[in-house]
């Protein structure tokens, strides 16, 4: 941990704090025309491979946007690598995983014991908190096991899931075997993040809204579970997210999650509600709100600030990912807007 009394990390254990914490998902990415010029001299998995690029990626993007907190720049898809399946992005049509992940063979094969091969993320993370010293927190992530297994089951993006459903309704047991081989990768390896100085973990589970209630609760739950219960044990609290999770809400709060991140399809105080106020929230502006006229980001960030109602526990993001041709200069000025708005309205 390098920040621990951060007002980021102290509004992930709901403690006060004297304005909103905002940092936003794929803060570097291709909008910021900084990234692409890196891009331009090396591919994704290059920049994610050498630490020392990776850091000034993570770097340049959370000072030219004066966010509150920065997040390790890196790939889901990772781990996927050192447990045997390599991938290789494809333009057009994102990831592609060479082999998916089928039958009962195939997961037997998964390694889970090369999680250290993973070093250079961690290599990035603690030159990123070395860099900030204490004045910016480090976020590290992972992906959930649910949104990993589709990437590895499907082969790559999905519409209907099929595959992975499919997994789940014929082998049940063998279902459980992939998700717990997932965990102790995804767990051994946030916790070299924690080690390495990162102050809180995200678990992205970007695709988790496919499910419905029921299957969530019997194939996910237990074991996103058991992720947040070793990733506390590293002491950095966790932050869970999914998209289309509206009616997924009180189930996911049963993980013991800290945060959890919502997405735009519900509003703020609506979901927080739906959760309870036990736990912080994350969100949730629609990111193609940041294509709008300024003054309807601004109403709307006000509206979310207003739902929050200085509650402690929020952290103010997007409700997904920054989109590729978003306007730089609207992101800049939503923060600037979240972190003085928030300033003011405190009593
Ligand atoms: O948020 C950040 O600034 C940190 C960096 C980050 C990246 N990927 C870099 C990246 C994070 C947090 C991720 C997570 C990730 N990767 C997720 C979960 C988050 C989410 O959006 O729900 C997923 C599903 C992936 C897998 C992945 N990586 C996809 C589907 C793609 C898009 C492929 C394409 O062709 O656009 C990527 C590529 C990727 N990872 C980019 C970035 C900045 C796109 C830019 C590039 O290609 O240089």
């Amino acid at each position: 941990m390098s920040a621990p009394e951060s007002i980021f990390v102290r509004a992930c254990r709901r403690l006060p704090v004297e304005r909103t914490p905002v940092w936003f998902m794929r803060q570097a990415g291709r909008y910021m025309p900084e990234y692409r010029a890196v891009r331009k001299q090396y591919s994704l998995l290059e920049i994610c491979k050498q630490p020392s690029v990776a850091a000034d990626v993570t770097i340049t993007a959370a000072e030219i946007l004066g966010i509150d907190a920065a997040i390790i720049f890196a790939d889901l898809l990772l781990p996927l690598e050192v447990m045997g399946l390599p991938f290789h992005f494809s333009p057009g049509e994102g990831p592609v995983i060479e082999r998916p992940v089928r039958s009962a063979d195939d997961i037997t094969k998964l390694r889970t014991d090369r999680t250290a091969d993973l070093g250079y993320v961690s290599e990035a993370v603690a030159l990123v908190s070395r860099h900030f010293a204490g004045r910016v927190p480090v976020i590290g992530f992972c992906g959930a096991p649910f949104t990993l297994a589709s990437y590895m089951i499907e082969g790559g993006s999905s519409r209907n899931y099929v595959h992975t459903k499919k997994m789940m309704f014929h082998s049940p047991a063998l279902w459980d075997e992939f998700m717990r081989k997932l965990v102790t990768v995804t767990a051994d390896y946030s916790a070299e993040q924690v080690r390495a100085g990162a102050d809180v973990i995200q678990i992205f589970d970007s695709w988790v809204g496919c499910l419905g209630v029921e299957e969530y609760r019997r194939f996910v739950l237990p074991h996103v579970t058991s992720l947040v219960k070793a990733l506390q044990r590293t002491g950095a609290p966790v932050i869970y997210f999914g998209t289309d999770s509206a009616t997924l809400l009180p189930s996911m709060r049963e993980t013991g999650a800290d945060v959890i991140g919502l997405d735009w399809r519900i509003p703020l105080d609506e979901g927080w509600s739906r959760l309870g106020h036990q736990c912080g929230v994350q969100g949730n502006l629609d990111p193609v709100l940041l294509f709008a006229p300024w003054k309807e980001i601004e109403a709307r960030a006000r509206l979310i600030l207003q739902q929050a109602a200085g509650r402690p526990g929020h952290i103010f993001n997007l409700g997904h990912g920054i989109l590729p041709e978003t306007p730089v200069e609207h992101v800049k000025d939503l923060a600037r807007f979240v972190q003085q708005h928030s300033a003011s309205a405190r009593p």
